[in-house]
């Protein structure tokens, strides 16, 4: 069986996606926080999967003792240094077409910016933020007079229905 690591910080709404998509398929999920009693960490409470608050300096000695095919990045909110990216296989989902809006507030400045279009990138992580080799990307476009808000949830669908899948595609070719 493919074993998976979700690691996050906060809502947890793409932890919820996966854990979703892959329930009763043949992959084990481990989702790991470095925050204690975060959102995603409940959730994972919630659908019985396992967890663990992992303070970020315990990160390397968790990955250390544990093998993972493949580790997913779903807002966690740290820049991971060398020794961690060289355990495995890393990647990212971030909430604009990158090279573009790289970090925080992604969504937001795209929108500020009035931008016609803004997306969803899904890529490998390096030891730069936001900048390693790109998976797949989704456009999504901002419609005239479209809110914030709505241009928020549109961007966070995309991400619940394109993760999970590149997550299936990655581990089922290693
Ligand atoms: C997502 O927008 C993701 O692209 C970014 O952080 C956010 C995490 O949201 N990296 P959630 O915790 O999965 O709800």
């Amino acid at each position: 069986m493919k074993k998976v690591l979700i690691l996050g910080s906060g809502n947890g709404s793409n932890f919820e996606a996966i854990a979703r998509y892959f329930k009763g398929k043949q992959v084990k999920l481990v989702c790991v926080s470095d925050i204690e009693n975060s959102c995603i960490l409940k959730r994972a409470k919630r659908m019985c999967i396992e967890n663990y608050f992992i303070p970020f300096e315990y990160t390397a000695e968790f990955l250390n003792n544990n093998d993972f095919d493949l580790c997913v990045l779903a807002g966690y909110m740290r820049i991971l240094p060398e020794n961690i990216i060289n355990y495995g296989t890393f990647i990212n989902i971030h909430p604009s077409l990158l090279p573009k809006y790289k970090g925080l507030r992604a969504i937001e400045r795209a929108f500020e910016n009035k931008e016609i279009q803004t997306g969803v990138t899904i890529h490998y992580v390096d030891k730069e933020v936001d900048s390693g080799e790109i998976i797949t990307q989704e456009e999504v476009l901002i419609k005239k007079g479209m809110s914030l808000e709505a241009l928020e949830s549109k961007v966070h669908e995309v991400e619940h229905h394109i993760y999970p899948k590149v997550i299936e595609n990655i581990i089922s070719l290693c």
